[in-house]
């Protein structure tokens, strides 16, 4: 089972108190979202595997260590572009992919509608971003989909989860961790995540 890692971070915690206040405006809601990204990203790296370097310095030489692994983050669009720079911030050298899934109204089967990956995606640790973490069938299906192009090792930000969203990553994919800077006990009959913050995608672009 992979893990839940529920942010207990002052700083975070202050961020999220920011950003669930609905008179929270647009342009701060967007910073809000890459600071708490940003953060959560420097959790959720802890285990990258490094290697060890020699450096010059400009005294003698040093005996150091650097991150051996390609990153990838891979936003589901379209919410998750919003944690996206935040976490290019800390990751400069990450390369960018994106997934772009519907539910189809009939069926409610995720489809698929845009995809562009990094083309070594199979050696890279992807890091898929998705702010809401509510029922997971977005994120069950986008981790289906980051597997059927070879990627092996997944982590899941998000900025807020519920209990049915984990456990359908969880009952999905086993090997998936999961990183959420906060945990709300439900969903209501909407399927949005409750206290929550609202509509992310909404409030990040400004579209209501
Ligand atoms: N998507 C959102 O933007 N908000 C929720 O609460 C749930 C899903």
């Amino acid at each position: 089972m992979g893990k839940l890692f529920i942010s207990e971070h002052p700083l975070i915690k202050h961020k999220m108190a920011l950003l669930r206040n609905k008179e929270t405006g647009t342009k701060e809601f967007k910073e809000l979202i890459g600071e708490v990204a940003l953060l959560l990203t420097y959790e959720a790296t802890r285990e990258l595997p490094l290697v060890d370097v020699k450096v010059e310095t400009p005294i003698e030489q040093a005996d150091c260590q650097m991150v051996s692994k390609k990153i990838a983050i891979v936003p589901i669009l379209r919410a998750g572009v919003g944690m996206a720079d935040g976490m290019q911030t800390l990751l400069p050298t990450a390369k960018v992919g994106h997934i772009g899934l519907y539910r189809d109204p009939d069926t409610l089967i995720p489809v698929e509608y845009y995809c562009k990956l990094p083309a070594d995606i199979a050696e890279s640790e992807v890091l898929l971003v998705d702010p809401m973490l509510a029922t997971g069938g977005t994120a069950e299906a986008a981790i289906g989909f980051l597997k059927e192009r070879g990627a092996k090792k997944i982590t899941m930000l998000c900025i807020l989860a519920a209990p049915d969203g984990v456990k359908a990553v969880q009952a999905a994919h086993e090997d998936i961790d999961i990183y959420t800077a906060a945990y709300d006990p439900c969903l209501n009959d909407h399927g949005y995540i409750v206290p929550g913050l609202g509509d992310a995608g909404d409030r990040i672009f400004g579209t209501k």
